[in-house]
């Protein structure tokens, strides 16, 4: 599987069958492909709950805790390097195991209240089961990055069978996205350059931005409170 560039083959290979190529290939290709399936359901799953909850809020309480919703499935290129980082096994099975983040959703939220309140309601819900969170905005990186980050499992269910998938959830208002999205591009940009004033710039602006955020809540706590 790894001398196989399969992003590339991937969509190429549509339709072919096991008298084209050998037989491990086809189940490979397959085995990549109801995954990218499977976790492509996950997201859809998560994103319909936090719509429904936003929805709700805009009909009950005439306003949206959340900003904007994305979501994502780890290309298959993405999944294998990781997997080669971290020295585990290169196959479907060994992904689903040891990897977190194949399938990401990220809520941006206006306000920090929004973000654990959309965090409580959605880990609430009985078929959602937490893994892990951790929370980057009590406790931020060093680098001054801020989120609520949740693993979990939503069941996704299948004409034969009922898999629970494991989601990446990342949770932030759009002061932290603002950051994170900056820091995200700025990081790969200068690669073996990011000096330590460059880091100590970035650090400031993450506390800059986070004061930020305290000071609108404080603000909409005033205003609607
Ligand atoms: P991976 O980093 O994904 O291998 O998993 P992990 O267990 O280390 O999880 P962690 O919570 O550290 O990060 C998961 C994801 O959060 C990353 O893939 C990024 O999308 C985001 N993230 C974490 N740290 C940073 C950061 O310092 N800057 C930015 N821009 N994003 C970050
Ligand atoms: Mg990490």
């Amino acid at each position: 599987m790894d001398k196989f560039d399969l992003p590339k083959t991937y969509y190429l290979l549509d339709g072919f069958t096991d008298q084209d190529l050998p037989k491990e290939i086809i189940e490979a290709i397959n085995s990549f492909r109801i995954t990218e399936n499977l976790y492509s359901s996950a997201t859809r799953e998560i994103t319909t709950k936090l719509e429904n909850l936003n929805d709700e809020f805009k009909h009950v309480k005439d306003r949206n805790p959340i900003h904007i919703i994305t979501a994502r499935v780890k290309s298959p290129r993405s999944i294998i390097r990781k997997l080669s980082r971290r020295g585990f096994e290169l196959s479907v099975k060994s992904a689903r195991e040891n990897l977190t983040d194949i399938a990401g959703v990220r809520v941006i939220c206006s306000y920090i209240d929004d973000v654990y309140l959309i965090a409580d309601l959605l880990t609430s819900q009985d078929d959602i089961k937490v893994i892990r969170r951790s929370d980057y905005i009590k406790d931020p990186k060093p680098n001054g990055y801020r989120s609520l980050h949740l693993i979990v499992t939503v069941p996704v269910f299948l004409s034969e069978s009922t898999e629970l998938v494991k989601v990446e959830i990342q949770i932030r208002t759009i002061a932290m996205d603002l950051w994170a999205s900056l820091e995200h591009e700025l990081s790969y940009k200068l690669t073996n350059r990011k000096t330590e004033s460059v880091t100590k710039e970035l650090k400031d602006c993450a506390d800059i931005i986070s004061n930020i955020d305290l000071r609108m809540q404080n603000l909409y706590n005033i205003t609607i409170a």
